[in-house]
C-alpha cells in the first residue's frame, strides 16, 4: 500500500448513530483537506442521524434493514453479503466504520482487508468493546484517548494506525471524558484517511508503519 500517489479515494461510511465522525470527514473533504470523496453512507438504523447528515450534504445514503436477514442461520454473514453488494455497487475503495453498532463478519473483513478502518474511544488494546470511558474511569487510568485501526476479525483488535491521548481530569464523568475524546477523534480520523489516500500506510503483521511524505 505504500508509495501510491495521492488520489481521490472512494469512501463508504458505515454508521448507526449521531454521525459526528462522519461529519468530521465530510468537513475535512469540503475544506479540501482530504484526497477523498464519500460515495456512500450506509446504516443499519433507519433513523440514524448519520443518514440525515449524508442527505444534507448530497451524499448517497442507504438504510439496509437487518430484519429480513434475522431468521437465517448465518444472518450476520448474509447481512454483510448484502452490505458488500452495496459497497461494490458504489465502487467503494475504503470503508470507514464510524459508530457502526454491528460486529462485522469475515465476509466484509476479507473483502476489505487493510481497506476498512474503525475509530474507537480508548487507547487500544486497553478497553475494547462498549462503555469504555466508564471502564477507563473505573480502572483509574490517568490517560485515555482514541484509536483509529484497521478492522480484523477480532473486535477492536486490528493494526493501529493513529492514536491520540486524552488525560483524565479530576471529577471526570464518562460523559465529560467522552466529549474530550470525541474532539480528538474528529482530528485523527481524517488524518488516518489522508495517510491512506497518500499511500503512506504500510501494514506488516499487526504493525502499521507510516511512510514519510514523498
Ligand atoms: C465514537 O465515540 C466512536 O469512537 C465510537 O462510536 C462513537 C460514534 O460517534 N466507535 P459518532 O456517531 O461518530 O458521533
Amino acid at each position: 500500500m505504500s508509495g501510491r500517489a495521492a488520489k481521490k479515494v472512494r469512501i463508504g461510511v458505515l454508521a448507526s448513530g449521531r454521525g459526528s465522525n462522519l461529519q468530521a470527514i465530510i468537513d475535512a473533504i469540503e475544506a479540501g483537506k482530504l484526497d477523498a470523496s464519500i460515495v456512500l453512507v450506509l446504516s443499519n438504523k433507519k433513523d440514524a442521524v448519520a443518514l440525515e447528515r449524508a442527505r444534507k450534504h448530497g451524499l448517497a445514503d442507504v438504510f439496509l434493514d437487518p430484519k429480513p436477514f434475522a431468521g437465517q442461520p448465518d444472518s450476520r454473514e448474509a447481512y454483510d453479503r448484502a452490505v458488500l453488494d452495496v459497497l461494490r455497487k458504489h465502487d467503494v475503495e475504503l470503508v470507514l466504520l464510524a459508530g457502526y453498532m454491528k460486529i462485522v463478519t469475515p465476509v466484509l473483513v476479507k473483502a476489505y482487508e487493510h481497506r476498512m478502518m474503525n475509530i474507537h474511544p480508548s487507547l487500544l488494546p486497553s478497553f475494547p468493546g462498549l462503555d469504555v470511558q466508564k471502564k477507563a474511569l473505573e480502572h483509574g487510568v490517568k490517560l485515555s484517548g482514541c484509536t483509529v485501526h484497521f478492522v480484523t476479525d477480532g473486535v477492536d483488535e486490528g493494526p493501529i494506525i493513529i492514536q491520540a491521548a486524552v488525560p483524565i481530569l479530576e471529577g471526570d464523568t464518562a460523559e465529560t471524558l467522552a466529549a474530550r475524546i470525541l474532539v480528538e477523534e474528529h482530528k485523527i480520523y481524517p488524518k488516518a484517511v489522508q495517510l491512506y489516500a497518500e499511500g503512506r500506510l504500510n501494514v506488516s503483521g499487526r504493525v502499521v508503519r507510516i511512510n514519510s511524505a514523498s
